[in-house]
């Protein structure tokens, strides 16, 4: 059987997390969002109380906790941590405070690019998105997509996304923290954000939506998907 592997990489509020929902609905396949997994450690180190720097005790936690993920065509990717449904939990201000803190521990890492690799090899086709997927996690995926946008624009959209859920952050405060997060993702000593270099890079910008996803799956059927 062929297994298309579409990779979509950039830096937060980019718009990765739904251009993938829409392609990989449009294109019948399975997507998966790696940030939450990330989120989700994140969401249970916090509970523990647990050092954020510390390698080791990240590692622990992995192995003991029960991380379990699906695919739903409306929502994306859902994720149940210990029996838990966590996928609106972990998008909290505080987890988007201290996930790129957790995201550079390179035995953590090493585990969820373990796991992440092996639901890709599960699936019929996958849509993933995250930070190292075209340089790291499937680096030899038919499709690459970098996608960026201002720091301004993101932050906008990110800062409209959490209006709607009800939630008041400061603008400046937003732009402030997405920034710090890019360079800490940028800067890790291991599998940092990039571009791989065959990626197909959409600055989105002065794009819609409907005008990232056409892009993108242009790009697909071109080159014959
Ligand atoms: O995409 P997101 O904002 O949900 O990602 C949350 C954090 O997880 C991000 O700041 C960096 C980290 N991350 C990563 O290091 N590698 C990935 N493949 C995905 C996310």
């Amino acid at each position: 059987m062929v297994r298309v592997q579409i990779a979509i990489d950039g830096p937060a509020g980019a718009g990765k997390s739904s251009v993938a929902k829409e392609v990989a609905h449009r294109l019948g396949m399975t997507c998966l969002d790696t940030g939450a997994m990330y989120r989700a450690i994140t969401l249970k180190a916090l509970k523990e109380g647990i050092d954020l720097h510390n390698d080791k005790l990240l590692i622990k936690l992995v192995q003991n906790c029960n991380m379990k993920i699906e695919h739903n065509r409306q929502k994306g990717t859902l994720i149940y941590l210990d029996g838990e449904d966590v996928t609106d939990k972990i998008r909290s201000p505080q987890i988007n405070e201290n996930v790129s803190i957790v995201a550079k521990s390179p035995g953590l890492r090493k585990k969820l690019v373990f796991l992440q690799r092996e639901l890709a090899e599960k699936s019929n086709g996958i849509v993933m998105e995250g930070r190292d997927i075209g340089t790291n996690v499937l680096v030899d995926a038919d499709y690459k997509f970098f996608l960026s946008a201002s720091l301004e624009e993101r932050t906008r959209r990110r800062w409209l996304e959490m209006r709607d859920k009800g939630l008041n952050v400061n603008y400046k405060d937003l732009l402030k923290e997405i920034d710090q997060r890019d360079r800490i993702d940028q800067e890790r000593a291991e599998a940092p954000l990039r571009a791989a270099p065959e990626a197909l890079a959409i600055d989105t910008t002065d794009y819609t939506f409907e005008e990232v996803v056409e892009t993108v799956l242009k790009t697909i059927r071109n080159e014959g998907c």
